[in-house]
């Protein structure tokens, strides 16, 4: 039936993908991506960061960004918009920037506040925004980046007072990795987003990157989503990928099918966990062998295009 055929009679909201405008050339991969029973939802891999929208201050290119937008909007998909403030692929005049705090301020209103508000009503029907990526250390504490040594925690409300303010329909995110077991990660996303909540900041969901390694998925996953679920926010998955040590094998395929059903399962349990998204759907586009050395072989579809037992692995949870 396909993946989002499934998860929407599940109740979900969406099953979804990135992608990355290289790729688009690709006619045999644009007609898998493009296909509604399987992807309800894609993700700009990077044509919506910084270092692509605002290169230089206060000069925007929207030309790749767009490109997947409306994408989107003609395969009837929505679209999650990724993302505003990161310290990843941050143009240098930001990352290298002597920002006051007031100038710094200006900078990420201006950001976030031109990008969200050019894909508001550009696009079918926009849903979310990653605002806020990885603002923490693995350890819990904040990372040291331009945006928390200039203005401490407070740039997070900063970009999302902003973003709510141009685009009042999207739902509002903080994304980030390794928060998705218990622990001092999690701990710290879950007191960050009960402060914004009692300070009346808007924020709608957190998202949770789940880049994985076949059999060593989370076990207190589900537990985690159920906490922050309880404060009322939703959540999704939203960059889920499941990496082995290459070559692959067999066992290893058997065992990431396992793992991605799961991580599947532990969303669909969750009544507030609104979807899940897959960064990119084949092995011949995965971020994975690029930036771990040894290790691939991370999605559903393999590098021919053909499905792998980690796709029934996920249509086994749906
Ligand atoms: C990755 C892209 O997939 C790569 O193409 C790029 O070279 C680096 O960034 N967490 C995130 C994503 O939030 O934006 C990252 O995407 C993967 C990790």
């Amino acid at each position: 039936a396909g993946l989002n055929t499934l998860a929407k009679a599940a109740g979900k909201l969406y099953f979804g993908s990135a992608t990355d405008n290289p790729e688009l050339s690709d006619s045999a991969y644009v007609k898998i991506l493009s296909d509604a029973k399987e992807f309800g939802q894609i993700t700009p891999g990077n044509s919506m960061k910084w270092d692509a929208t605002e290169p230089t201050r206060g000069t925007f290119t929207f030309t790749n960004g767009d490109v997947v937008a409306n994408l989107a909007k003609a395969n009837g998909q929505l679209l999650r918009g990724h993302n505003c403030v990161w310290h990843n692929q941050l143009p240098s005049w930001v990352s290298n920037g002597q920002f006051t705090a007031a100038d710094l301020t200006s900078v990420i209103q201006n950001h976030c506040s031109t990008v969200v508000s050019h894909y508001k009503g550009q696009i079918l029907r926009s849903y979310s925004w990653d605002v806020v990526n990885e603002p923490f250390n693995d350890d819990g504490t904040w990372r040291s980046d331009v945006f928390y040594n200039t203005l401490n925690s407070s740039y997070v409300s900063i970009a999302l007072k902003a973003a709510r303010a141009a685009d009042p329909n999207a739902k509002l995110y903080i994304n980030d990795y390794n928060i998705e077991n218990s622990g001092a990660k999690a701990t710290a996303m879950l007191n960050l987003v009960k402060q914004l909540i009692a300070d009346g900041v808007p924020i709608d969901g957190v998202g949770f990157q789940s880049h994985f390694i076949v059999g060593s998925v989370p076990t207190s996953f589900q537990t985690v989503l159920e906490q922050f679920a309880a404060l009322g926010l939703e959540v999704a998955i939203t960059e889920l990928d499941i990496r082995m040590t290459l070559p692959e094998t067999d066992t290893l395929l058997a065992q990431q099918a396992k793992d991605y059903e799961s991580v599947v399962k532990a969303c669909m349990n969750v009544e507030k966990c609104v979807g899940i998204t897959i960064w990119d759907y084949t092995d011949k586009y995965s971020w994975v062998p690029s930036t771990f050395s040894g290790q691939g072989a991370a999605l559903p579809w393999d590098s021919d295009l053909a499905i792998k037992p980690a796709y029934n692995g996920i249509v086994a949870a749906l």
